[in-house]
């Protein structure tokens, strides 16, 4: 398995005055090429802190990115952010932000070949 994005430990916190926010809080996140990927969660949860620092639009207070090159080489790699469940339970791999950390990755292509 080749690998895409690999992300490790990623924290991302906002300063608004003396209040720290914590946007993401350590955060492991990987991609393999070709695969589906989606993010989940409620508003607020960090989606679009991940997808800025995935994105490089943004840097990490803490932690590692590497991104590798080749990105469609072979098949098509997508990630996507979305809140419509069904769509993002097509991808191969959902992964579920609460409050700025991974509640969890569910590998829905395992499941599915159960
Ligand atoms: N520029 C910013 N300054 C301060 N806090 C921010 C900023 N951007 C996002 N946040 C805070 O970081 C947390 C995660 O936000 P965000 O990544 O936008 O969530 P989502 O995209 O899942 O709605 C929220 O608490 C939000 O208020
Ligand atoms: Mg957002």
């Amino acid at each position: 398995m080749s690998l895409i994005v690999e992300a490790r430990g990623l924290t991302k916190v906002y300063r608004r005055g003396r209040e720290e926010i914590y946007a993401l809080k350590d955060v492991d996140f990987a991609v393999t090429k070709g695969e589906f990927v989606s993010i989940i969660g409620p508003s607020g949860s960090g989606k679009t802190a991940l997808l800025n620092v995935l994105g490089c639009l943004d840097t990490p207070t803490r932690g590692s990115l590497e991104l590798f090159e080749e990105l469609n080489r072979q098949g098509m790699t997508l990630i996507i952010v979305t809140h419509n469940l069904e769509l993002a339970r097509k991808a191969h791999k959902v992964y579920t932000l609460r409050d700025g950390q991974i509640l969890g990755c569910e590998d829905v292509r395992c499941i599915q070949e159960r």
